[in-house]
């Protein structure tokens, strides 16, 4: 099948083929991804890249309301547990070719859930795919991390991760990134995963999705924030930052030691100009916004990035490679 041009390329970055994401900072895939009217205001924004809502085999509703706590005690974040409410994935096929007339890479972000065509989990990320590389889509986002089906992130077991990469490896052409939980203090789990995703040979790994199993509390009426799953759910936003800026530089030391060209995108915690320069100093060379995405809308891109640019012109850098992974030891 003949394929529209692409307009995604890759640059290399300290030795690291990274996909062109201009300006590289996007969406965080979430809640404010999921509609066609969503979508076109991504495209119509400042941001990079349009990243979809993670898609599902089935159109979802998703989880019973309230599934989301958009600000919680003391502005720290964001908690939700959506449960992958989505249009299904054969409706963002259809819609690839629209969203490419913004002339920035679509990223078609995907998920599984339990479907009423029981086919197993490694089955039904590869019939997405492929119809979404069908579909012209410019890079996939393997999201192995919703924390919300179950509260355990697929890509908390390693063997999972090698059951649903290797057959999209052998049978998908497109760049791929894989959406990882944090690892937090399970270093063993960690190191496991890094040397997995060096085997598999993806181009990017994004990290992190919401840390998961967090809950709020209304002192008003002593409830829980959420319906869903008693009330857990993944947090997001400025609580955040600081887990994710370790993730990423982990994996960021873990790929470079390897000399290994695997990309490192931050997500986790940006809601300032500062906060998406620490994740470029840390390793990244991509980052996400959710959180803040969630509660400014699409204007937030445009903002956090002439906030980035004036950093970097004050600091007498000319560009974001120039710091990506710079930050220094004590
Ligand atoms: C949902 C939440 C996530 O963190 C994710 O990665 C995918 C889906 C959700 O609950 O809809």
């Amino acid at each position: 099948m003949h394929l529209p041009e692409s307009p995604l390329r890759t640059i290399v970055v300290k030795g690291m083929e990274t996909p062109r994401i201009d300006p590289p900072m996007t969406n965080a895939s979430g809640p404010r991804s999921v509609t066609h009217e969503e979508l076109y205001k991504l495209g119509r924004s400042a941001a990079g890249a349009i990243v979809t809502k993670s898609m599902t085999h089935c159109p979802r509703a998703g989880n019973p309301e309230p599934r989301l706590a958009t600000r919680i005690t003391h502005d720290v974040g964001s908690i939700n547990s959506m449960g992958l409410n989505n249009l299904g994935y054969r409706v963002y096929a259809g819609l690839v070719p629209k969203l490419k007339r913004y002339g920035k890479p679509v990223i078609a972000s995907v998920s599984y859930a339990p479907c009423e065509h029981n086919l197993p989990l490694e089955d039904q990320y590869l019939e997405i795919t492929q119809a979404l590389e069908a579909s012209g889509a410019d890079m996939l986002e393997i999201n192995l991390s919703t924390p919300n089906l179950t509260g355990i992130p697929i890509a908390n077991d390693p063997e999972n991760i090698r059951r649903v990469m290797e057959p999209l490896k052998r049978e998908v052409r497109l760049p791929m990134s894989v959406k990882l939980p944090p690892y937090n203090n399970s270093l063993t789990l960690f190191q496991e995963v890094a040397e997995l995703i060096l085997e598999l040979g993806v181009d990017a790994v994004v990290t992190m999705n919401s840390e998961p199993n967090t809950m709020d509390i209304d002192l008003k009426t002593r409830t829980k924030l959420l319906k869903p799953r008693e009330g857990y759910g993944g947090l997001g936003g400025p609580a955040i930052l600081p887990i994710a800026l370790a993730e990423v530089q982990r994996f960021y030391k873990s790929f470079q030691d390897r000399e290994a060209s695997i990309a490192v995108w931050g997500c986790g915690g940006i809601t300032t100009p500062e906060d998406a320069i620490k994740h470029f100093l840390a390793g990244a060379s991509v980052v996400q916004v959710g959180t803040a995405f969630l509660w400014e809308g699409p204007g937030i891109f445009e903002k956090l990035w002439q906030g980035v640019e004036r950093w970097l012109h004050e600091n007498g850098f000319s560009s974001v490679e120039e710091i990506v992974g710079t930050v220094r030891e004590l």
